[in-house]
């Protein structure tokens, strides 16, 4: 992994009114990760909307670091500037997990927050939640209860461990709820709110399609298929991305392929060759987009192939055939409900995904209905600030 030297604690200067105690509620808001971006987006949106009775503070981890990868999505979300910068880069799963946890206790205990909210499942999220509960501070976990019941998984850890230490449990689905349940985490802290993702995509949606990138890559509407992949279960096997590498030149001999290729995935396919192969057989590797440009190509599709999690979702709200290169997941809604299906994990099958014959047909989803995020600050209000009015939106 590429060594990063982290820049040193930065904190915005002390602004009177974070000093003054007014009463107010603090929440502090975690995101570290390209996914985190656009699930705290719409929730931070709709507590602005409550600051009589609510302080924000937004605490960036840094795990996420290149422009591409973190500075142009924020931009694209329209996200505020951020308080705390923490700048913990790249390392190994223990490093970068520990540096997080070092750092952000160290802003926990200047802040003195009266809630952690922290998001998804990477290394950012466990490793804030461990610092907040240390220090006994409240923890929310949005987008809570996500199982691919994988252990394998670095993610599915990170999941099942904040769960476990999160006070107020948001799931996006019932079968998160279920998830939770049994685990024996009592049903009264958790609240299905409904998918802030969705929120996210459906405030640009239309900003993204105007974009028309996938004319910018040179591809027809509907007329290729978009491809994502980075689990380190798939890219960081020097032979089974060579088998990878093969399924995605076999697929390029039915349809055009537009792959966006995350860092961790580009660095391997420089190492032995296969970005060369790609590019050889006309697969078009492009840098990872920003938020929009991702987003259009997605709506753009004629057929997507990831091993993402947000994908996925996204894919099924704009109604794109989505082929899922793993063997299971922890979103199954988005098999019952949206437009994903399994691949499975052998690499032949990817040079089987076709170009769907119809038109996206969006899904509707229960509660992914771009309102996520006014019921997450219905229920943190609720629960953390008591002498608030109600908000207008019930859970
Ligand atoms: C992380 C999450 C994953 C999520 C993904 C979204 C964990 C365990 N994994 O995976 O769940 O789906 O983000 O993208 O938290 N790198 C860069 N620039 C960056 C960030 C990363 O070059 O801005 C490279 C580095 O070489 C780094 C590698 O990508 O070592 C992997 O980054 P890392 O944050 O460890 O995990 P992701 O694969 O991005």
């Amino acid at each position: 992994m590429t060594a990063m030297q982290p820049p040193n604690l930065v904190l915005v200067p002390e602004t009177p009114e974070r000093r003054l105690s007014d009463g107010r509620t603090t929440i502090l808001h975690v995101v570290g990760a390209r996914p985190n971006f656009v699930k705290m987006a719409p929730v931070i949106a709709a507590l602005e909307r409550r600051k009589d009775v609510i302080r924000q503070v937004i605490v960036h981890t840094g795990q996420h670091y290149d422009s591409r990868m973190s500075d142009e999505v924020l931009a694209d979300l329209d996200f505020p500037a951020v308080d705390v910068f923490l700048g913990v880069g790249s390392g190994t799963h223990g490093v970068q997990t520990a540096k997080v946890l070092s750092e952000f206790e160290q802003v926990l205990i200047q802040v003195e927050p009266d809630v952690v909210v922290v998001a998804g499942d990477v290394n950012s999220t466990l490793a804030c939640a461990l610092a907040a509960s240390k220090l006994g501070i409240a923890i929310v976990h949005l987008e809570s209860g996500l199982r691919s019941f994988d252990w394998s998984m670095p993610e599915e850890v990170n999941r099942v461990l904040t769960d476990r230490l999160a006070d107020v449990l948001l799931a996006h689905s019932p079968e998160a709820v279920d998830n939770l349940e049994a685990e024996g985490i009592s049903r009264g802290r958790v609240y299905n709110v409904g998918n802030t993702m969705i929120d996210s995509l459906r405030r640009c949606e239309k900003r993204a399609r105007d974009l028309k990138t996938w004319e910018s890559v040179g591809m027809e509407e509907h007329g290729y298929v978009l491809v994502t992949l980075h689990r380190p279960s798939n890219v960081d096997d020097p032979t089974r991305l060579q088998q990878i590498v093969g399924g995605l030149v076999g697929l390029s001999d039915h349809a055009p392929v537009v792959f966006p290729v995350h860092p961790r995935t580009r660095a391997r396919l420089v190492e032995d060759g296969g970005l060369a192969r790609l590019e050889a057989a006309g697969v078009a590797c492009i840098e990872p987009l920003a938020y929009l440009d991702f987003l259009s190509l997605q709506a753009g599709a004629g057929a997507i192939v990831t091993d993402s999690g947000g994908v996925q979702e996204e894919a099924s709200a704009l109604g794109v055939a989505c082929y899922t290169f793993r063997p299971n997941t922890e979103r199954p809604i988005t098999l019952t409900h949206g437009t994903n299906m399994l691949l499975g994990e052998d690499p032949a099958e990817i040079a089987e995904v076709r170009l769907s014959p119809h038109p996206p047909t969006p899904c509707v989803i229960p509660l992914w209905d771009g309102r996520a995020g006014e019921r997450v600050a219905e229920v943190l209000i609720a629960n953390y600030v008591l002498s608030a009015a109600p908000v207008a939106v019930s859970v």
